[in-house]
């Protein structure tokens, strides 16, 4: 049986309850014998902080660049807001992004059917929904030097963050994009602002250099970010793979989530560049979703955006298709069901927990094994 070495950082928030119910549904498969999970644990963000003084330790760094996949929960919370703006509990999920690359943020949207209704759009304009956004993140103004603010003496302040982006950084982004509409409706629409930013204007000229390369067999459009985030919430269906980048991806793929009926649905992965040698890649898979401070604790998140990560990674780093597809056919399912975490109620008479939810996934897991 293949030995897969995972490291959970379930971080914050809801982030260790959704975790701790995904764990049962990696058991699960280990006990169908798909693989061999060596599970580790570690902490992130604002749990680190609280431990460590820092958003992520050395040896959680070490036990990052030594795992086959990572899983993470979530970040953050009002109870870290005055911590030293290096060790805030988002610069553990940074640094994780930055240090190993992970550079390729694959944020996919789908509507389930079950969902349609509890969309803030109608039922026509979401119902099956499939669209990626591909969001760059390694790079640009997250990570962009000089990032300061300085006092300038005068009674005023000047704060700076800088915007870069160097060729072979849009160029690596725009091949994910269009390998991965290849596999599904062979079209792309790439974002930035040329209008306005000079890496906008190289980001379109390099994105139009690679199409022209390698990929004249997709169909490639752009649009402007602000008219694309328009697009996304009056057709979103005219839509296969977004590229954008680490800003504007940020932005357009919670406009994306929030098509879907809601936020705790969306899973997520992160990907760095394939090692030529041993063919693997790093990964880091995690919900688009925060930390929900405001329901931690209670037992009410929805573990879907979670568990669904689990399936992406069973899927981008193992190979595990059969598996992912169970995973996937488990939670629209469930949903068909009728069951609903408070999130996603609609009209539902009434909701279910964390616990309940992933009750209802992993028994329909058991009779699609069965
Ligand atoms: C996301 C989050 C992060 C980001 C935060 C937590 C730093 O919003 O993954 O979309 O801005 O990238
Ligand atoms: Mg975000």
């Amino acid at each position: 049986m293949t030995n897969i070495d995972l490291l959970l950082l379930p971080g914050d928030g809801i982030g260790p309850e959704v975790m701790a119910e995904t764990k049962r549904v990696i058991e699960f498969f280990e006990k169908q014998g798909a693989a061999k999970f060596t599970v580790e644990e570690d902490l992130v963000g604002g749990a680190a902080y609280d431990a460590h003084k820092k958003a992520i330790s050395e040896d959680a760094m070490r036990k990052a660049r030594d795992a086959d996949a990572i899983l993470l929960g979530a970040v953050g919370g009002p109870k870290w807001a005055n911590v030293p703006y290096d060790a805030r509990p988002e610069a553990g999920l940074l640094r994780l992004r930055k240090d190993l690359q992970l550079f390729a943020n694959l944020r996919p949207a789908i509507c389930y059917p079950a969902l349609a209704d509890d969309s803030s759009l109608k039922r026509e304009l979401v119902e099956g929904l499939d669209i990626v956004i591909v969001r760059e993140l390694t790079g640009g103004v997250y990570f962009g030097e000089p990032k300061t603010i300085t006092d300038l003496g005068n009674g005023q302040k000047r704060a700076i963050d800088t915007q870069v982006y160097d060729t072979y950084e849009i160029e690596r982004i725009a091949r994910v994009a269009f390998d991965l509409a290849r596999k599904r409706r062979n079209k792309v629409t790439s974002s930035e602002k040329n209008n306005v930013m000079k890496s906008g204007v190289l980001w379109k000229e390099v994105v139009t250099q690679v199409h022209e390369r390698e990929f004249k067999d997709v169909k490639l459009e752009h649009n402007l970010a602000d008219s694309l985030g328009m697009q996304l919430v009056r057709a979103p269906k005219q839509f296969d793979v977004i590229v954008t980048d680490n800003l504007f991806g940020d932005i357009l793929s919670d406009v994306a989530a929030m098509l879907t009926g809601s936020l705790g649905m969306l899973p997520s992965a992160s990907l760095g560049e394939v090692d030529a040698k041993t063919k693997k890649r790093r990964a880091l898979y995690e919900p688009v979703h925060g930390s929900a401070p405001d329901i931690a604790g209670k037992g009410l998140a929805n573990p879907i955006a979670m568990i669904g990560s689990f399936g992406m990674m069973l899927r981008y780093s193992f190979g595990m298709t059969k598996e992912a597809d169970m995973i996937e056919q488990a939670i629209a399912a469930a949903l068909a069901k009728g069951l609903r975490t408070a999130d996603i109620k609609g009209k539902a008479e009434k909701t279910v927990g964390t616990r309940e939810m992933t009750d209802a996934i992993l028994s329909e897991l058991e009779k699609l094994a069965a």
